[in-house]
């Protein structure tokens, strides 16, 4: 393993240069301590949000910060993280891609003594990982079936009894948390299975079979376009389990394409996450149902706060010591609240909080 380590830092050496370089233009000071900050793709807002808030509160509070996304590439990912170890970060704050993928990237942090904070998603198979800073992703799924039954009008939300049909769609299978969302919307809706009220008509249920590799839209269109033509030609899709807004716009791609979205064949109830902008769109189009908004700027300030507590040899914040097991022992986790946002409370939630400005929306 030295040998690796030894190769890895020369291989990364000059990226590493670089960046710290790169990082002097990037720094607020640098006096705090110095922080890695791994971010997964820009291809969602919310990632860019995140990173955005990260850096900005740290260089308020006088640290020196790199920022790096790694596109949903695993291998990229890790090479930045090796140039951030090279450039002599304090602490690494990582949004994984692939939670199982950086444990040896993982080992030459801790041999170079840096603390690693799992942000968001949990870093998974490894015990070079000190804290996980996160929002309560089982209740996440918990408040997507939920909206869907509120859709739906089913109890507690209402006396309607169905059957309606329904179709799950799962997050991506590389990511912890896409199970979490997963089993806490199902601990919701297998009940109803159960008893009929609802009805997964194409019989695709599991993670196996409904998860989303990489979180991708366009493979969440394609398969719900397969689930219309092969079970909706002579009946309705009357709800729609999406983890994130992103796939939900997938799914209502493709719904449109069938037919959808008139008054003869309305929407069917569908859920997500992130209170993305096109997302928010999307509610006020009356297309998506609801959203489940995480606040990332609260994300980012609890991560700061983690940072300082570390830093300064204090007690760190945590809330949860029971949950978040990565294979190897229960990571210490902060978890933070989560808001259902819908047709009737999005400019609260939203817009009166700045989380989007009302101008970028287009308001029938
Ligand atoms: C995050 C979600 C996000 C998804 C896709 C998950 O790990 O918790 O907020 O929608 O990744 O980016």
């Amino acid at each position: 393993m030295k040998k690796i380590i030894a190769i890895l830092l020369v291989v990364t050496l000059i990226a590493g240069l670089t960046l710290s370089l790169t990082a002097c233009d990037n720094n607020g000071g640098g006096d705090a301590g110095h922080v890695g900050i791994a971010m997964p793709t820009q291809s969602s807002p919310r990632w860019i949000s995140d990173g955005n808030s990260l850096q900005d509160q740290l260089r308020e509070r006088g640290f020196e910060t790199i920022l790096q996304f790694g596109e949903d590439v695993v291998a990229d990912q890790i090479s930045q993280i090796e140039s951030m170890i090279v450039a002599g970060v304090d602490i690494l704050v990582i949004a994984s891609i692939d939670g199982s993928a950086l444990g040896p990237v993982l080992e030459l942090a801790a041999a170079e003594g840096i603390t690693v904070i799992a942000y968001d998603r949990l870093i998974m198979d490894t015990p070079n990982v000190s804290y996980y800073v996160t929002f309560d992703n089982f209740a996440v799924g918990v408040m997507q079936a939920n909206s869907l039954l509120m859709g739906l009008g089913v109890a507690p939300f209402g006396n309607a009894t169905g059957p309606f049909n329904i179709e799950l769609f799962g997050g991506s299978p590389d990511d912890n948390n896409a199970f979490l969302f997963y089993e806490g919307a199902m601990s919701v809706l297998d009940p109803l299975i159960a008893n009929g009220t609802l009805v997964v008509r194409s019989g695709e249920m599991g993670m196996d079979i409904v998860g989303t590799l990489g979180w991708r839209a366009e493979g969440a269109q394609a398969r719900m376009e397969n689930l219309l033509v092969t079970h909706y030609t002579d009946a309705r899709v009357d709800a729609v389990l999406s983890p994130y807004d992103g796939l939900s716009l997938g799914i209502i791609a493709a719904l449109r394409g069938a037919g959808y979205g008139t008054d003869a064949q309305p929407w069917p109830i569908v859920s997500g996450q992130d209170a993305t902008q096109a997302g928010i769109q999307a509610i006020i189009n009356g297309e998506l149902f609801a959203t489940v908004f995480k606040d990332t700027r609260d994300l980012a300030a609890a991560a700061v706060e983690m940072i300082e507590a570390i830093l300064a040899g204090g007690t760190v914040p945590v809330n949860d010591t029971t949950t978040y097991d990565n294979n190897v022992f229960i990571v210490p986790s902060y978890l933070l609240d989560i808001v259902h946002v819908d047709a009737t409370n999005w400019r609260a939630e939203i817009i009166d909080t700045d989380y989007h400005s009302i101008d970028v929306f287009v308001i029938p």
